[in-house]
């Protein structure tokens, strides 16, 4: 428990791992969610439940308790935020010229004398200013502090009605001084709420997805937010893992820098590692492996997995194992290796086949081991919201590992294997320009997104549409 809490500590620190996945907002991202969050902010205000403020003011002739109470927002009037990137901190949200109008109920208290009634208070030329720090917390996740806060008011408007003492009078031409003092020093702390709210959502996002099939996307920081006065970059690990059997992949990430486009909202850089950790976790997970017997091939095709037919690769088989049915155990004893250049990428196949002759006591009777490669091209491109792609067949070897019937030749072999391999592609084509769906949140539509493929890593920029159902904003 204890060590496993030390590598928890240790996690993000010690991880020297080159980000696999790196995501860019843009100043122009920024803009699109304070324009989303403005309208938000504004009916917030309008909804928040105000404090009772209570005190007491020293009128020359004692001092006279207070009270604020029952107060609600009445109007808003909130002009457009200013919120900018700020270089190797975070966010500065700046506001200025807000207008809050507020009605709510009084009571003073002077010795015995008790009295009250309503008041309508305006505030106006509102301005604060907050900077906020993004980070990295302890579990490689973003987080969000705020580092300083100050808030002005401009000017304070209000009207006691009702009040029957002497002591209301007296009060009014005390108070007005202080109340701007009193809201001010209410903004800040209502402030640093808010970004406690925000981290609490920041910190209930996942590091680790579930993605098909059976994997874990693990995505958490690997180091801190690089922020810049044009956008804030996220550095994730982006390695994928077998849900069952996780383990690191055996080879190296390397770094990339992802060229920033303005232009869009948002860019994300998915490395080839990452690509090739996906190969690594379905191969740890098994899912590289078939064992190819007759019954796969259709009842109308001649050529049947036996030793008589396979006769015409290996003459010497039908005579050592006659008539026997076969099995071929194929299974990658590597991960297919996937390599990103400018506008396209290569797929290499590595695996071996094993084939075994079936005789009438159905054991499995070794035959030949052979080692097959394969190469392919390919093109990637991007459309609603769908990763598509197209493959091409470059060129297919087998050849012989180890052999139980002595040699043979594995040309025409290799013909009939590539043959086979060619005749499947455009069943993977249409599955490959169905696509799949790009890993963006609910809510979140990619508007106009661009895909290159570079040097080691796929590029994506686009800008974003969000359309959170109006109860998730209530609820946040
Ligand atoms: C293939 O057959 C072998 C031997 O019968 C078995 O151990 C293995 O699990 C099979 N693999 C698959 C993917 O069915
Ligand atoms: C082997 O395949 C040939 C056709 O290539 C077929 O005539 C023969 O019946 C098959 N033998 C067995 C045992 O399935
Ligand atoms: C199996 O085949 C061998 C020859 O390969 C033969 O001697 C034996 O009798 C056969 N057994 C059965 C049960 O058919
Ligand atoms: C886009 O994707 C949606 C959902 O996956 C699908 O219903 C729609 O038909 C697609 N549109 C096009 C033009 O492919
Ligand atoms: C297979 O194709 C790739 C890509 O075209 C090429 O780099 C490689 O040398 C080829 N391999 C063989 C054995 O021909």
């Amino acid at each position: 428990m204890r060590l496993l809490l030390l590598l928890v500590l240790l996690g993000p620190q010690t991880s020297q791992a080159c980000p696999g996945v790196k995501t860019v907002v843009s100043s122009k991202g920024l803009d699109y969610v304070t324009n989303l969050v403005t309208d938000w902010v504004q009916k917030k205000i309008l909804s928040a439940d105000l404090p009772v403020i209570s005190g007491s003011v020293d009128i020359g002739i004692g001092s006279v308790g207070y009270a604020l109470y029952d107060m609600r927002v009445v109007k808003v009037d909130m002009p457009q935020p200013s919120v900018n990137f700020v270089e190797k901190t975070g966010v500065r949200v700046e506001l200025s010229g807000l207008s809050i109008a507020v009605e709510g109920r009084w009571r003073t208290s002077y010795g015995i004398i008790k009295d009250g009634g309503s008041f309508d208070l305006a505030l106006f030329d509102v301005s604060t200013s907050s900077l906020l720090q993004l980070e990295s917390d302890y579990q490689a996740r973003l987080a969000v502090e705020c580092l300083s806060c100050d808030a002005q008011i401009g000017n304070v408007d209000i009207n006691f009605h009702g009040g029957a003492s002497f002591i209301i009078d007296v009060f009014v031409k005390f108070f007005p001084g202080r109340i701007k003092s009193l809201v001010e020093d209410h903004i800040c702390p209502i402030v640093q709420d808010q970004v406690k709210n925000l981290e609490g959502i920041l910190a209930a996002i996942k590091v680790d997805y579930p993605v098909y099939p059976n994997l874990i996307f693990s995505v958490p920081l690997t180091n801190s937010p690089v922020v810049q006065s044009s956008g804030m970059e996220l550095d994730s690990k982006g390695v994928f893992y077998s849900a069952t059997h996780p383990k690191e992949p055996p080879f190296p990430s390397e770094d990339f820098q992802l060229p920033s486009e303005a232009g869009y909202m948002i860019s994300m850089g998915i490395s080839q590692y990452s690509l090739n950790t996906y190969a690594y976790a379905c191969l740890t997970d098994g899912l590289f492996q078939i064992n190819i017997t007759d019954k796969m091939i259709p009842p109308s095709v001649h050529f049947r997995l036996n030793t008589s037919s396979f006769g015409v690769f290996i003459p010497q088989l039908p005579k050592m194992f006659p008539n026997m049915l076969m099995v071929l155990q194929v299974f990658a004893d590597e991960a297919p290796a996937v390599s990103l250049h400018m506008d396209s990428f290569s797929l290499l196949l590595t695996a071996t086949v094993k084939a075994y002759a079936i005789d009438n006591t159905t054991a499995y009777r070794p035959l030949f081991r052979l080692k097959l490669t394969t190469e392919f091209s390919g093109k990637l491109n991007i459309g609603n919201n769908t990763l598509m792609g197209n493959m091409q067949f470059q060129n297919l070897t087998l050849s012989l590992v180890t052999s139980q019937i002595g040699t043979f030749q594995t040309k025409t072999l290799e013909g009939t294997a590539s043959f086979l391999v060619k005749s499947y592609l455009p069943k993977l084509n249409a599955m490959l320009q169905k696509g799949f769906p790009l890993p963006v949140a609910k809510g979140v539509t990619l508007a106009g997104p661009v895909l290159q493929v570079q040097q080691g890593f796929l590029a994506v920029y686009s800008n974003v549409q969000i359309n959170l159902p109006s109860r998730t904003w209530e609820e946040l």
